[in-house]
């Protein structure tokens, strides 16, 4: 495991979205590092709603072909549209790591608010924790988190939601950070 020592402000500041990765698969410890920090994320009432499913090459496959398929419904000619059901699966079969993040949907909405939060503080927790140990993270969303054969994939049982997919590893190139507002243009100081 690399590990390096950054401060938690270091993590905020160096951690971008990764879209391209090396080959090196992140090792059994460092996904147990950073689902250990997910776990540490705030959670009212401790209700830990988070579920997480680290999805091997078949199942990294299977999750690639349901959203190829989504894709392919676009595409008329099918000889294009089997070539893209097969491309975003294998893709998807060679990136490094998939975790997919699931919650517990309890039937009360003000619990299932804040657990919806507490889980994507934990999808931060985990996200820099990576950074941390010099890995990147790609959160994925979207209407493929609804999709019964993305669903079937991700092992993500019936009952709880898709939160989001995250592709996790080390990163082949580091984008540089993107511009935002700055938080004194967005912060009143009230007397
Ligand atoms: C809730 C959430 C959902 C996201 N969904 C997607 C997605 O579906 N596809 C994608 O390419 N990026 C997705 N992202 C990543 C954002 O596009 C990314 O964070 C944003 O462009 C800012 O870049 P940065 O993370 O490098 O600062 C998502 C981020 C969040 C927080």
């Amino acid at each position: 495991m690399r590990s390096m020592t950054i401060t938690a402000i270091e993590a905020i500041n160096g951690r971008r979205t990764i879209r391209q990765f090396t080959a090196r698969v992140p090792s059994r410890d460092e996904v147990e590092t950073i689902l250990t920090a997910a776990v540490l994320a705030p959670n009212h009432r401790l209700t830990q709603p988070w579920r997480f499913f680290v999805l091997g090459a078949e199942a990294r496959y299977a999750y690639g072909m349901a959203l190829g398929n989504r894709k392919a419904k676009k595409i008329e000619d099918v000889a294009a549209a089997e070539r893209m059901r097969r491309t975003v699966a294998e893709e998807h079969a060679a990136l490094p790591m998939m975790i997919a993040v699931g919650m517990t949907e309890d039937a009360n909405l003000e619990i299932r608010e804040e657990d919806y939060a507490a889980t994507m503080m934990a999808v931060q927790n985990l996200s820099l924790a990576a950074v941390s140990l010099g890995l990147g993270t790609h959160i994925k969303t979207g209407a493929i988190m609804q999709d019964p054969a993305a669903r079937a994939a991700t092992g993500v049982p019936e009952g709880e939601r898709i939160v989001v997919v995250l592709n996790v590893g080390e990163p082949a190139t580091v984008p540089p950070a993107k511009e935002r507002k700055s938080a004194a243009s967005l912060t009143t100081w009230m007397p």
